[in-house]
């Protein structure tokens, strides 16, 4: 199984290292358009096999995309990533010229691939990407949902003060600071909602570490974070290769599903070999739909912004 990740930048490089240590993949290329970056990543990564034992051939190009061909998954985490005081939104001029490109370079040599869009604006950059490429829905999918979901789980932990795999629970909506959803309602632990062990003020600064996760680290670190960003797409890449039917709120195209149509938005999917194998509705509260069309509104705004 081959992987190509595109910017083996902190988020790309971070992603190889996971997906070579779990073994999640026999071949990952990585390939960036900064001359022999990839290549160093590639290299420092694979000297850890002395010591980790891992198998996965792990290798770096600097722009050649004959590299890449007949790849199962492609990621694409190229772009700039998000200053501090930068929105997601001010970045999507830069990112949507070199998302679109890198797309098209990669449908030309893995014609069959599953792709992942990680570059921010990510639901913007999904839709483009889709748009841009012609490939049907299920084949590309916006990664933001398994990483805001999982800096909920930490957030409910710390507040629970219970270990974090316990924690079930799973932001939808736009990956945003201001339009992700963080569903408290139905988060539980270990099958017990939240709510049993936590105050509604509680759980409504639970949400709101959630929505400002990046940003806090952002604010920390002086650029957007990778650990768990890198973590979050080789999971989401395990199960696509691995068909391991898991399921994961990711940015997909909506027909008509929660009311919505022609619009990347995080919402509860099956995710498979064939990427996209299901795209689950859930029975949102009133609230709950008030604030997913509001962020729809918002990721609506910034895919117009595409146009000019
Ligand atoms: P980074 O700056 O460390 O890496 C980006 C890499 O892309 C660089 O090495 C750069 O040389 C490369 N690149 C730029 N243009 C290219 C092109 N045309 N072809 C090939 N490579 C190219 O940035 P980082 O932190 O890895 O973030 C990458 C992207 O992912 C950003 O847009 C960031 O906002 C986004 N991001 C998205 C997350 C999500 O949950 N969806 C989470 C974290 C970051």
């Amino acid at each position: 199984m081959k992987v190509t990740i595109v910017g083996a930048g902190n988020v790309g490089a971070t992603c190889a290292d996971v997906i070579a240590y779990r073994g999640i993949a026999s071949e990952v290329v990585l390939l960036d358009i900064k001359e022999g970056f990839a290549e160093g990543k590639a290299m420092d990564i694979s000297q850890c096999t002395a010591n980790t034992g891992f198998n996965t051939r792990v290798s770096g190009v600097t722009n050649d995309y004959s590299k890449t061909a007949n790849s199962d998954v492609v990621v694409i985490t190229s772009g700039i990533p998000r200053k501090p005081g930068m929105t997601r939104e001010e970045l999507i001029g830069i990112n949507a010229g070199i998302v679109k490109g890198v797309a098209e370079n990669l449908l030309k040599h893995s014609p069959n691939a599953i792709m992942v869009v990680v570059s921010n604006p990510m639901d913007t950059m999904t839709y483009l990407a889709l748009k841009a490429t012609g490939l049907p829905k299920n084949r590309i999918i916006g990664m933001g949902g398994a990483l805001d979901s999982s800096r909920f789980k930490y957030y409910l932990s710390k507040a629970l003060d219970k270990p974090i795999n316990d924690v079930s629970a799973m932001v939808i909506g736009g990956h945003g600071d201001t339009t992700m959803i963080p569903l408290t309602r139905l988060a539980s632990y270990n099958g017990i909602p939240v709510s049993e062990f936590l105050s509604q003020e509680q759980l409504d600064k639970v949400a709101a570490d959630t929505m400002v996760g990046g940003a806090t680290l952002t604010g920390l670190l002086g650029t957007s974070a990778w650990y768990a960003p890198g973590a979050s797409v080789a999971y989401l890449v395990d199960s696509i290769l691995n068909d391991q039917k898991k399921m994961i709120a990711c940015s997909v195209m909506l027909e008509g599903e929660y009311g919505l149509n022609d619009i990347c938005i995080g919402v509860p999917c099956i995710i498979g070999n064939n990427g996209i194998e299901e795209i689950l509705t859930i029975n949102l509260d009133e609230k709950e739909k008030a604030l997913l069309a509001k962020s729809a509104d918002a990721v609506r705004a910034m895919n117009g912004d595409l146009k000019t």
